[in-house]
């Protein structure tokens, strides 16, 4: 497992540590901060080759990037690598590295990596060894020299009914989004008379059987990674077998935006269903999944709330203050409601609301904590309430119909402000203060 990175100077933060959980790693963060940046250094610090871009740093600073992880013995390969800008890169150990398992990394425009430690690693007798197989996204799903792709991949399979398909029916089924809407493959098909292809296809729960390409971007980006899991691993198996080896207990899963594309009922369980899916995969239960996952969404934050364990998992989230970037291991535990993830530090909104709900509650609520808000400061809070749309089942009408009461404000006077234009549509559509506010006893109506 990846225990350790720490930089100096490169990328945006001027220093960073990282210290990784064995398990699940979180890592959450404004556009822009930094989070593909630290997987693609990742990636980099397990297998010494760049999925991307190479990181480069800033010209004239002295950059490092130490890195530690776990090999099958003790103690854990470390290095620290500086950048030699004469010759654009970065300094690697001479003598041969450890080897950390099989590494995979799923970037979010639908790219993959993997590193197999049974087909990449340099030996001697081979040269020639690619030093990563990196595919772009096309070439997930064409293939490209080292692959022949899902769709003829996929295809062969079926048609032959081998291990291989078998596995992959297993790994789909894992990736489900439910027991009600299960991937399941549907009969191989031609679509034109033209092209000689038999494509795969999907069984659709309204019972067509849909070609793969023509799959919603959600199915395609999960049959990209069930696909590509099989691939790897059963091509690492094979490969074990040829070299009278063990296959690796190690997997380490670099996922970018692991929600891309999902519906949210998916999002609340692809974290747990990929943690789960290497078991499917290696038919054991002491396989060694470490997942690192970059995330915007706050339904992949919730969706692991019951089986969080701070021995195995951790949560870091990186911030812009004052003007720098910083990252944080933050303490994890379980939110209750979905919008509470979205105010927490993961997301830091202010409201789990519009901008212009946000805007007008947190308006009326500086009018609510004023001790003598003039009655003009409360009639525009609460006509930018109304503007705002929010609705009359909101919870902080309550508060706000009750600071009404509190400050005796006439009825008429609140109707009449909120029917003054240009107010009229939205409120039409809802209801008075008297409708919601608790009225005392005997008050007029
Ligand atoms: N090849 C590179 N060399 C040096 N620095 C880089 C490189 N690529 C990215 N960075 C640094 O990372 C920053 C961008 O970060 P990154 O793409 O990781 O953001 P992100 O948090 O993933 O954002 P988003 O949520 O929009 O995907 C850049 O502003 C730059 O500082
Ligand atoms: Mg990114």
């Amino acid at each position: 497992m990846l225990e350790t990175i720490r930089l100096k100077n490169v990328g945006p933060v001027p220093q960073l540590a990282m210290d990784f959980a064995p398990r699940l790693n979180l890592i959450t963060g404004d556009n822009g901060l930094g989070k593909s940046f630290l997987l693609d250094l990742a990636w980099w610090t397990l297998t010494r080759t760049w999925a991307r871009e190479t990181i480069i740093p800033l010209p004239g600073s002295k950059a490092e990037i130490f890195f530690r992880y776990t090999k099958k013995t003790q103690p854990p390969y470390e290095f620290k690598s500086t950048y030699d800008a004469g010759r654009t890169r970065w300094t690697v150990k001479q003598s041969r590295p450890a080897i950390p398992g099989l590494i995979l990394y799923a970037q979010v425009d639908g790219g993959f990596s993997v590193w197999d430690p049974m087909r990449n690693y340099w030996t001697d007798d081979a040269p020639d060894r690619p030093n990563a197989f990196l595919f772009k996204p096309d070439e997930v799903w064409r293939g490209n020299e080292f692959c022949k792709g899902l769709l003829d991949d996929w295809a062969l399979w079926q048609a032959g009914n081998d291990m291989s398909f078998k596995v992959l029916k297993q790994v789909l089924g894992a990736l489900s989004p439910s027991a009600d809407e299960l991937l399941i493959p549907g009969d191989l098909r031609k679509l034109s008379v033209k092209d000689p292809q038999r494509y795969p296809t999907l069984r659709m729960p309204y019972g067509e059987d849909v070609a793969v390409i023509h799959a919603s971007a959600g199915m395609r980006r999960v049959i990209a990674l069930a696909y590509l899991l099989t691939w790897a691993w059963q091509e690492h198996v094979e490969s074990a077998k040829l070299r009278s080896e063990n296959p690796t207990r190690e997997i380490i899963f670099l996922v970018d935006e692991i929600e891309g594309h999902l519906h949210p009922r998916w999002q609340r369980c692809i974290v747990p269903a990929l943690l789960k899916v290497m078991d499917v995969l290696t038919s054991s239960h002491n396989s060694k999944v470490q997942l690192i996952t970059a995330t915007h969404s706050p339904l992949v934050l919730a969706s692991v709330e019951s089986e969080f364990d701070a021995e195995k998992d951790t949560w870091f989230d990186l911030d812009l203050e004052q003007k720098q970037v910083t990252l944080r291991k933050r303490p994890y535990f379980p939110r209750g409601e979905i919008g509470n993830w979205l105010v927490s530090e993961a997301f830091d909104l202010k409201e789990p609301r519009s901008l212009e709900g946000e805007q007008a509650i947190r308006a009326a609520q500086a009018v609510l904590d004023e001790s003598k808000p003039t009655t003009k400061a409360i009639e525009a809070a609460d006509k930018g309430l109304r503007r705002a749309g929010i609705p009359d089942i909101d919870p902080f009408w309550v508060s706000w119909g009750y600071f009404m009461q509190k400050h005796k404000l006439d009825k008429s006077e609140v109707v009449r402000a909120a029917n003054s234009p240009p107010l009229k549509k939205a409120r039409a559509t809802k209801p008075t203060i008297k409708a919601i506010r608790p009225t005392k006893p005997g008050a007029k109506s």
